[in-house]
């Protein structure tokens, strides 16, 4: 199987995420790494250990991530109106029994990518501070991390925080821009893929029938999440941001990719906006975009066939 290692802020669609990667033969979950974005950090880390304990899969490592953005010169933001106050749809969880290791998120990283040179498959469901902060501790990093899957931006379509940015670019946009251009081998799924991928309210009800373990539990913490697109969308569903980009790592081939260089807005009112520049013009030597390495952005998914994936496991 493929060694991943998934970087999270749980968050309900990263629950879904995280069960879906632990339900995959194809995939083998080396650890996860926690950063603030749904939640702040302390309890990002507490809810991937919850998660774990009730998939029963406690030897998998949790590794905490960073408390601040890059340049700590950001104000965070969590979505509690999105995913609750405990980012699992205030159920009152009693708090889980274990403890994240003691080695920091970016550390944990660095090792498993010196560990196994080219074989890791970073999946990033977050703000990317940890994989910035891995970047700045080994200069070789970009080079030995087999694939980076990235859930972020918003390409040629409004963001969800405001109608420039996605939440984990917005969430940490100069450490978005240091990942896009490491010339790491990046996938990046971004809105304009996963607001094809929604699961339905009558999805919903067959989970809820379906008597399986993850899928009562997912189906017990959701609410919260439909109530949020049935106000913010208009829609009787939920976006799959997150499972939809695990499954580029289950099974590329169910999205197709342009390649370019990605750049984010750092400063304005156009803050964590994403831009796609896929070279079709030749614009001389503007090397902040020429010179820069490309990486490849999804532009369509065959979202029936994810939402099935997404249901079966
Ligand atoms: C992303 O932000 C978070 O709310 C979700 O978990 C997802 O990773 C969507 O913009
Ligand atoms: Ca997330």
């Amino acid at each position: 199987p493929k060694k991943i290692i998934i970087d999270t802020d749980p968050g309900i669609d990263d629950a879904m995420a995280i069960f879906l990667a632990l339900q995959s033969p194809e995939l083998e979950v080396l650890g996860l790494t926690t950063i603030f974005g749904n939640v702040y950090t302390t309890l990002s880390t507490k809810n991937a250990l919850h998660l774990l304990e009730i998939a029963g899969r406690t030897d998998i490592p949790v590794a905490e991530g960073s408390h601040v953005t890059i340049t700590n010169g950001t104000k965070l933001r969590v979505a509690d109106f999105v995913h609750g106050n405990d980012g699992l749809g205030n159920q009152n969880f009693p708090p889980p029994n274990g403890k994240p290791i003691d080695q920091a998120a970016a550390v944990f990283l660095v090792e498993q990518a010196n560990l196994y040179p080219g074989e890791v498959t970073l999946v990033a469901l977050g703000p990317l501070t940890n994989i910035a902060l891995a970047l700045q501790l080994d200069s070789g990093f970009a080079k030995k991390i087999g694939k980076i899957i990235i859930l972020g931006g918003a390409f040629f379509v409004n963001g969800n925080v405001n109608p420039a940015a996605e939440a984990n670019i917005f969430g940490d946009p100069e450490a978005a821009d240091m990942v896009f251009i490491s010339g790491a081998d990046v996938i990046v799924v971004g809105l304009n893929v996963t607001h094809q991928v929604v699961l339905t309210e009558a999805d919903r009800d067959k989970l809820a029938r379906s008597g399986g373990k993850f899928a009562k539990y997912l189906c017990q913490i959701m609410d919260i999440y439909f109530s949020y697109h049935k106000d913010s969308y208009e829609i009787k569903g939920v976006y799959l941001h997150d499972p939809a980009t695990l499954i580029a790592a289950v099974d590329p081939s169910l999205f197709t990719y342009t390649e370019g260089v990605v750049r984010v807005q750092t400063t304005g009112i156009s803050r964590g906006l994403t831009i796609l520049y896929n070279k079709q013009k030749r614009f001389g030597e503007v090397s902040e975009w020429c010179d820069k390495p490309t990486v490849k952005v999804a532009i369509t998914v065959d979202a029936p066939a994810v939402v099935k994936l997404v249901m079966d496991r």
